[in-house]
């Protein structure tokens, strides 16, 4: 039996709930050095907890919950969420919910080929997928793995000759390590409806030791773009879009800058994370999530709750990061356990 529609619920500082991002594990098989590098993988080990992890079944009752009070975007995340066995069946269930109009999937692809044409089947509408480099040696320093670069970019193909509505790349620059690879990125990815998103390094969690100095703005980015290809601002596609769309001028496509760090986007944030535990977190910088998973079959009692999360949120770190003190520090979750 349906419930009659929960009225859209906003935040604190005026904010619907229109995305929800659902870690499916806070496991990775990559090191990337900006989210769980190596040296601190024991952080990983310990804090993971697979067998506490929410079934699918708890997920989709989960969701529908969020659809109820306004969400509308499902992104299925991690760590790795392929490392979950049967995605396609979580991604055909969350899809019959009322009001989900898309679900998104943001992986490393390094286990993408062997699943893609199941995920699609079940009715995956996008991809985002990670790649912080073309030139080998540097992709494998970043990312800790002995994947193959050639092969993420034949599982881009594969990914652009799907039914998927829209292939995007992550691409997180640092200063002093992959910035002259956002010239070979684009010169690659031209001409194809991929849209690469080059991403400010940011100081999310604690283990990824993040400093200022660290960061590559998008205004040096963009300044070295527009040194290459004439390209002009695109308006945003929705309301609390994290990336600054440009198009290149000769039609050869667009390609976008997420500026956590020098241009926060808070003001029109409306994404709420869930963990793999069933916790929900309103900001990526959070250091503390809500519990709800002892709620998740009481279907009224889980929607109070979440409405009530919702309706008490003031999260804006990125806007107020400048006036976080040592002294308030504390730990902030790990991005391996949101997910990006
Ligand atoms: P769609 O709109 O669904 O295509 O996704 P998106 O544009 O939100 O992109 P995606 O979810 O892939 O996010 C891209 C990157 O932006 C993430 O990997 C993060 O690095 C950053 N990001 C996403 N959401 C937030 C957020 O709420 N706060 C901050 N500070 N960064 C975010
Ligand atoms: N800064 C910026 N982006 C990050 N991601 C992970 N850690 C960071 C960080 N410290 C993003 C990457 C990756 C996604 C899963 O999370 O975009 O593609
Ligand atoms: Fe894994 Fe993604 Fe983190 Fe890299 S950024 S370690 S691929 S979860
Ligand atoms: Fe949203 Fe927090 Fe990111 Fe600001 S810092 S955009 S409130 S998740």
């Amino acid at each position: 039996m349906l419930n009659p529609p929960a009225p859209e619920v906003i935040d604190q500082l005026n904010r619907p709930i229109k995305d929800l991002r659902i870690s499916l594990t806070d496991r990775c098989q990559f090191r990337c050095n900006y989210c769980l590098p190596a040296e601190h993988v024991d952080v990983m080990r310990q804090q993971s907890q697979p067998e506490k992890h929410l079934s699918f079944a708890e997920i989709t009752q989960v969701v529908q919950a969020f659809a109820e009070l306004g969400v509308n975007k499902i992104r299925l995340t991690g760590g790795e969420p392929l490392l979950r066995k049967n995605l396609s069946t979580l991604i055909g269930n969350i899809k019959k919910i009322t009001g989900i109009d898309e679900v998104a999937l943001t992986t490393n692809a390094g286990l993408l080929d062997p699943v893609l044409d199941d995920l699609v089947n079940a009715g995956l509408d996008r991809i985002t997928i990670s790649l912080d480099a073309l030139d080998q040696d540097l992709f494998t320093q970043i990312t800790g793995t002995n994947v193959k670069v050639d092969n993420i970019l034949r599982s881009v193909d594969r990914c652009l000759s799907s039914r998927l509505k829209q292939v995007k790349i992550n691409c997180v620059i640092q200063k002093g390590v992959n910035e002259d690879q956002i010239i070979p990125m684009l010169a690659h990815f031209r001409g194809t409806s991929v849209v690469v998103r080059f991403i400010e390094f940011m100081d999310v969690g604690n283990i990824n030791g993040w400093q200022p100095k660290q960061v590559f703005e998008s205004q040096q980015a963009l300044k070295l773009i527009a040194d290459r290809w004439p390209i002009s601002p695109k308006p945003p596609s929705n309301v609390g879009e994290v990336a600054n769309r440009f198009e290149f001028d000769d039609g050869m496509g667009e390609f976008g800058l997420i500026s956590s760090i020098s241009e926060p986007f808070c003001q029109d944030c409306n994404r709420a994370r869930l963990s793999t535990q069933g916790e929900i977190y309103t900001c990526l910088f959070a250091t503390q999530g809500h519990h709800i998973k002892a709620l998740i079959n009481k279907p009224i009692e889980l929607l109070e709750a979440i409405s009530q999360i919702w309706k008490q949120r003031k999260d804006q770190y990125s806007s107020q990061r400048k006036n976080t003190t040592a002294k308030n520090k504390l730990p902030k979750v790990e991005m391996f356990v949101i997910g990006g």
